[in-house]
């Protein structure tokens, strides 16, 4: 799903071009990380497309390669170097052919190491940083006169007032769920985190910015936002009122924008669900009861120094008042095993929480020490062997969650937002309330209808689901979420 941070997309935008483009740059973006990333690789598109370039899916035919990287674990940072690798090869060629290629790196990646890049990867010609995507354009440019550029200065100006709207057209090609960032960075330091580093401090998008484009989506035909920031509940801002609002304030407002009929946000810190989120999801129909909220660890020596500022005893409770609020409330959360000092006993209390919490998704990873963080010169480092146990057992109970929650659904009725064909002729795909992947035979409806359907099987990765036909349920379902 979204959240595994280790996905790689390519062409997450569409590669429609819009009409009347008559330009003949083509731009390929590979995107790797979070959704944070994925609505980066579109904003980057969008000011591209304002300066010539439109989006292709195919890498042989790009202009321009564009690489947004995440830097989260050792892994996802050296998936870079070995596509930069096969990059080269590609480069090479096209410069037989006479035709010139620029390579970028952006992301996290790109904030990380700067300068490093160009060393290891001679082949790529401009670096920047996630701060800076509104230069790209002028970047590019300069790239193209045959000089190297390193741009990881964080920007005095908010790139989000610098960065074009995309057209309604392409809105509107790229379907009818959308991300859209409200917060950026992080001040929280997790002792294992680069985000504070690779992101910056944490800043939040003005009131009158999120709502502009959310109903700019909503016009182009979007019916699903997920609201994104790195400390996504943590985002607060002045409202019309001239009162701070917080994210629970942000979401009932933007809830009253028509056509917006779902909402979600990630990812939540324990630290920052206030009461005024916590009735928002009592009061809201139109947020999705399903919550990413990462604990990591369940001890509660291991979260002190992972400096998380909240014990387990703290989130279970914390948990108890969400579900008071919205009984069925899905819950997801990420998890690290083998953080220093992780004893036997300590990665215990990471199994006793999860099956406390009991969780209908949620992603697990052994620890990656990550220069410049504290974590990776802590002492009593963990060996691979018995971090690859823990994760085991750690994600065997975690899919046995998972499967049970898929299970229970099976019979009852849901909605579902239809979103794109499915991979099988004659099939939809859509999300449930609790982002599953739903399937459906395609004559259920058309993209964009929200259905109401009934679960007819849980597979490993998805609901199978025949529409309800019942009249006057089908309108029902529009106004209720659930
Ligand atoms: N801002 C979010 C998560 C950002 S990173 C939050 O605070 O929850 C996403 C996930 O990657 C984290 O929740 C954590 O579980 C994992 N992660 C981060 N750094 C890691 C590291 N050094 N090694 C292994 N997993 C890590
Ligand atoms: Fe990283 Fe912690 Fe910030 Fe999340 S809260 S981005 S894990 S430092
Ligand atoms: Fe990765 Fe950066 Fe996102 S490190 S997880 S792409 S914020």
């Amino acid at each position: 799903m979204e959240q595994d941070l280790t996905t790689e997309r390519s062409g997450t935008f569409s590669n429609r071009p819009d009409a009347g483009s008559h330009s003949d740059k083509k731009v390929f973006v590979k995107t790797y990380g979070c959704q944070m990333n994925v609505y980066d690789s579109q904003r980057m598109a969008d000011a591209l497309a304002a300066d010539g370039y439109r989006p292709t899916d195919v890498i042989e035919e790009a202009d321009l390669v564009l690489l947004n990287t995440c830097h989260i674990r050792e892994k996802a940072a050296e998936k870079v170097y070995s596509e930069l690798g096969r990059i080269r090869v590609l480069k090479d060629e096209r410069a037989k052919r006479g035709r010139e290629t620029v390579i970028g790196v952006a992301g996290c990646v790109a904030q990380a190491e700067g300068r490093e890049i160009l060393r290891r990867a001679p082949v790529v010609d401009l670096v920047i940083g996630p701060q800076t995507y509104h230069r790209l354009p002028s970047v590019v440019t300069r790239a193209r006169s045959g000089e190297k550029i390193v741009e990881t200065e964080y920007a005095i100006e908010d790139k989000f007032e610098h960065l074009p709207a995309p057209a309604r057209s392409t809105v509107r090609n790229r379907g009818v769920t959308a991300f859209l960032t409200v917060q950026e960075g992080c001040d929280k330091f997790c002792t294992f985190c680069v985000v504070p580093y690779t992101r910056g401090a944490e800043v939040s998008r003005p009131v009158s910015q999120v709502v502009a484009e959310a109903e700019r989506l909503a016009e182009a035909g979007v019916r699903e936002v997920t609201l994104l920031g790195q400390n996504v509940n943590a985002w607060h801002g002045e409202g019309p009122d001239g009162k701070e609002w917080g994210l629970g304030r942000l979401l009932f407002r933007l809830a009253e924008i028509p056509g917006l009929d779902r909402l979600r946000y990630t990812t939540s810190h324990p630290r920052d669900m206030d009461d005024e989120l916590i009735a928002a999801h009592r009061d809201l129909r139109t947020l999705m009861p399903y919550l990413h909220l990462p604990v990591q660890a369940g001890s509660d020596r291991i979260l002190k120094a992972m400096n998380r500022k909240h014990t387990g005893a703290d989130y279970l409770r914390l948990i108890e008042r969400i579900r008071a609020a919205r009984p069925d409330i899905a819950m997801s959360g990420d998890f690290i095993v083998g953080f220093p000092g992780e004893t036997d006993e300590d990665f215990e209390d990471t199994m006793r929480i999860v099956r406390d919490v009991n969780y209908a998704q949620a992603f697990s990873f052994k620890y990656s020490p990550r220069p410049g963080t504290p974590g990776a010169d802590m002492e009593a480092q963990v060996p691979d062997v018995v971090k690859d146990e823990r994760l085991q057992r750690l994600q065997a109970l975690l899919s046995e969650q998972q499967r049970a929650f898929a299970q229970s659904l099976v019979g009852s009725d849901i909605d579902l937002l239809l979103e794109k064909p499915g991979r099988q002729a004659g099939q939809l795909v859509g999300r449930s309330p609790w982002l599953q992947p739903v399937v459906v035979d395609e004559s259920a409806g058309a993209i964009g209808d929200i259905i109401r359907v009934r679960v007819t099987q849980a597979g490993s990765h998805s609901l199978f689901c025949e529409p309800v036909r019942e009249a006057g349920l089908m309108e029902a379902a529009r106004g209720d979420s659930v």
